[in-house]
């Protein structure tokens, strides 16, 4: 028999709700105005990547070196248009059945923790009204090495007091998934099994989703 479920992981953007859309949308502006072609499929990518690896990897698809301080004025321009986003965003953006799904988790004492690699997962939780769901957040101020490394997932699951065995992640992004594995712990992929497929279940959201469907992974 597997280990038993005794906590869930749940990364941010592109799980809980969709700034995976803002950050692509930022991304693509900063590039457009360096002349760099950036698409949907390109920010596939980015993906659970950090900030910083993010605008590495665009400034290599233009084959442009910028200076550090440069380099720090397009993150931080990046990210003042990301935010005049996440400030517009309501409760009503939380993905359908993802609130659905943590209130059952409560209910049957399942431990609920955050893995993200975003510096704004806070800003993020208070603007949809979802930080008092997580009892432990761990976010990209407290990580120093981004996904695929386990780091972020592991944590999560120190700051629950929860064997990595006895962890489930859901995650959008293929480094993610990678992360959660690397960490011991069980990943479900939440979009295309095309991109996913190396996670225990793929599912499309949480939409009709519920806990009796995590029983395959402990049977
Ligand atoms: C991840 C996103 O959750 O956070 C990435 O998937 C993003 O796309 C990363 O780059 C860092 O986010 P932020 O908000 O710190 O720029
Ligand atoms: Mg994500």
């Amino acid at each position: 028999m597997k280990a038993p479920i005794l906590a869930c992981i749940f990364d941010l953007d592109g799980v809980i709700v969709d700034t995976a859309k803002y950050h692509f949308l930022a991304w693509q502006r900063l590039a457009r105005e360096m002349d760099i072609s950036f698409t949907e499929a390109d920010n596939e990518q980015l993906k659970g990547v950090s900030r910083v690896e993010s605008l590495r990897i665009i400034l290599e698809m233009g084959q442009i070196q910028l200076e550090e301080a440069q380099f720090e004025a397009k993150m931080a321009q990046k990210n003042e248009w990301f935010l005049e986003y996440i400030y517009q965003m309501s409760p009503d953006e939380v993905l359908p059945g993802v609130q659905a799904f943590l209130d059952e988790l409560k209910a049957h004492h399942i431990r609920i923790a955050l893995g993200s690699a975003s510096k704004n997962a806070l800003t993020i939780l208070n603007q949809i009204k979802m930080r008092d769901y997580f009892e432990v957040i761990v976010d990209g101020n407290l990580i120093t090495a981004a996904k695929p490394n386990p780091q972020v997932f592991l944590k999560a699951a120190e700051g629950l007091g929860i064997a990595p065995e006895n962890c489930v992640v859901f995650e959008d992004a293929e480094k993610g998934v990678e992360a959660a594995h690397r960490g011991q712990m069980r990943a479900i992929g939440v979009g295309a099994p095309e991109i996913l497929g190396e996670a225990e279940l793929v599912i499309p959201g949480f939409a009709h989703f519920s806990l009796s469907d995590l029983n395959p992974l402990t049977h």
